[in-house]
């Protein structure tokens, strides 16, 4: 049997990362994958319990920082490298490419320090395929402005996604072999025809 393939989803918020997760775990499916959904910060009992602190309470960076790869640690060891091992594939809502875009970019954490965590916590675990939701902060503001319960990231202003977004697309530019830039400011239908043909690539 094949190892899984791991795929995740980033962009900043709202860029549409959890309204294409079904789609992509049921396109999959149709071409007889098993397949796993789950998310980051979270993914594990632990991790969600750490995924509701960091989004609620105020920290230091570093703080901020070490329980992104804390939570990590967990979701790699006890969900993703254990359903890639049986063949099932991991999709997951956010993964580093978020750590480096948030908390390097956003929060200007250095990135050497953010590789280091990175190797510690990842032992060369990458994903095979990276969707970048990419929207301007404008777009993912008004698409926010829907939304009644925004947490401690999604409050922040403009400014922040903006370097986030530019961090994103920065390191899509320097690991082209795994991600993709997905313009997600167009309609829901016409971004999922384009994942359908890349997922088709990947699944051969
Ligand atoms: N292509 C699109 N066109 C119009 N609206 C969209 C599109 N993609 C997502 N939306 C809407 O924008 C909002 C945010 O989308 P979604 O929750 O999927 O973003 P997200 O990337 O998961 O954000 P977060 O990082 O905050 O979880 C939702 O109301 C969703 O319906
Ligand atoms: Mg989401």
């Amino acid at each position: 049997m094949s190892r899984g393939k791991f795929i995740t989803l980033e962009g900043i918020d709202g860029a549409g990362k959890s309204t294409h997760l079904s789609f992509i775990a049921e396109h999959l499916r149709a071409l007889d994958k098993a397949v796993l959904t789950t998310r980051e910060p979270g993914g594990t009992p632990l991790g969600e319990m750490l995924r509701d602190m960091v989004l609620s309470q105020s920290m230091h960076v570093e703080t901020e920082t070490l329980i992104m790869f804390a939570s990590r640690r967990e979701h790699i060891d006890k969900v993703i490298v254990p359903a890639l091992e049986k063949g099932i594939w991991v999709i997951s809502d956010r993964f580093t490419d978020a750590t480096f875009a948030y908390q390097g970019g956003g929060r200007g954490i250095a990135n050497e320090r953010l590789k280091l965590l990175e190797d510690w916590v990842q032992n060369g675990l990458q994903p095979d395929l990276t969707f970048l939701f990419d929207v301007s902060s404008e777009l993912s503001h008004q698409r926010l402005a829907f939304n009644q319960s925004l947490d401690r990231f999604e409050q922040e202003k403009q400014d922040f996604f903006k370097r986030v977004r530019d961090s994103y697309l920065d390191r899509a530019h320097a690991f082209q072999h795994r991600m993709r830039v997905i313009d997600a400011s167009r309609g829901i239908a016409e971004i999922q025809t384009e994942l359908g043909s890349l997922l088709d690539t990947l699944a051969q």
